[in-house]
């Protein structure tokens, strides 16, 4: 018999009776092997390979650059890493805009080459007919609603959205129809905290929220910001837990001197 404790694996039936019991859903995103070692070992429900790897990982200004195959590279990593999480990964843009099918054949993609656990698409009504294709053929979908970064140069800026009743209804209709089309939750991105507290209240799937209030069933946060790591980014939604970018560059200025005083490496520290 094995001492070990079998790990129990998130699956979207846990999320969905996480919901179902008021317990909120953790998620983070993560882009390499190391990093989802450690969120994994600390206990987040899920790790989202987010096309924000763009900006935080590449240095782009949008995440419109970013290609199927380095989102795949990024999930395969997270994959590796994990034992526990659920991982879910998003599709990026312009592999799915076009039709149902490329949107299937890009959700196989990244399902068959980095072994993720689901996929991530941004869009309401617009993107029903591909949601459903793809979980026709197995493919668990999350939806995302608000501001969705892949559209930011319609939007023209980053503020919140659905301030006004039209977007607002929108919204709420473009939730229950993802809900209907077989999504197994939907990101709610900086809107109003009490339009997303309805949109939890009316579906039955879990939102999770970011920007959007305490009322979600879930937050999720992009890792690199939590830490501290992305310099000089301090919106009023985020919470930093830690401040990485001081540490490190202290560490390194540290290594630096130890270096150039000939402190490093001491008798201790070479063979
Ligand atoms: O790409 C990403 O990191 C995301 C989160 C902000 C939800 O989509």
């Amino acid at each position: 018999m094995s001492i070990h404790k079998e790990v129990k694996r998130v699956t979207t039936h846990t999320l969905q009776e996480m919901k179902q019991r008021g317990e909120k859903i953790t998620m983070l995103t993560a882009y390499d092997y190391s990093m989802a070692t450690i969120l994994d070992d600390a206990g987040l429900d899920v790790l989202l390979v987010g096309d924000s790897a763009s900006n935080v990982m590449a240095g782009h200004e949008t995440t419109l650059p970013i290609t199927l195959d380095q989102m795949i590279y990024h999930a395969s990593s997270v994959v590796r890493a994990v034992k526990r999480s659920f991982v879910v990964v998003d599709l990026p843009f312009g592999s799915y805009q076009g039709n149902s099918r490329e949107a299937l054949n890009s959700a196989i993609r990244i399902m068959k080459e980095s072994g993720a656990h689901g996929v991530k698409l941004e869009g309401g009504t617009e993107i029903s007919e591909s949601v459903r294709r793809i979980i026709t053929a197995g493919i668990p979908v999350m939806g995302h609603l608000g501001l969705t970064p892949q559209s930011i140069y319609k939007f023209g800026t980053y503020t919140v959205r659905a301030k006004e009743t039209e977007e607002a209804e929108k919204l709420i209709a473009d939730a229950l129809v993802l809900q209907e089309s077989g999504c197994f939750a939907i990101v709610l991105e900086k809107i109003p905290a009490k339009l997303a507290k309805i949109v939890s209240e009316k579906i039955s799937i879990p939102t999770i929220g970011i920007g959007a209030g305490a009322d979600c069933d879930g937050q999720v946060l992009v890792v690199n910001d939590m830490i501290g790591l992305t310099k000089g980014f301090h919106p009023r939604f985020l919470r930093q837990y830690i401040n990485l970018y001081e540490g490190i560059k202290d560490a390194a200025q540290n290594f630096i001197q130890d270096v150039k005083s000939k402190d490093f490496p001491n008798e201790n520290e070479q063979y």
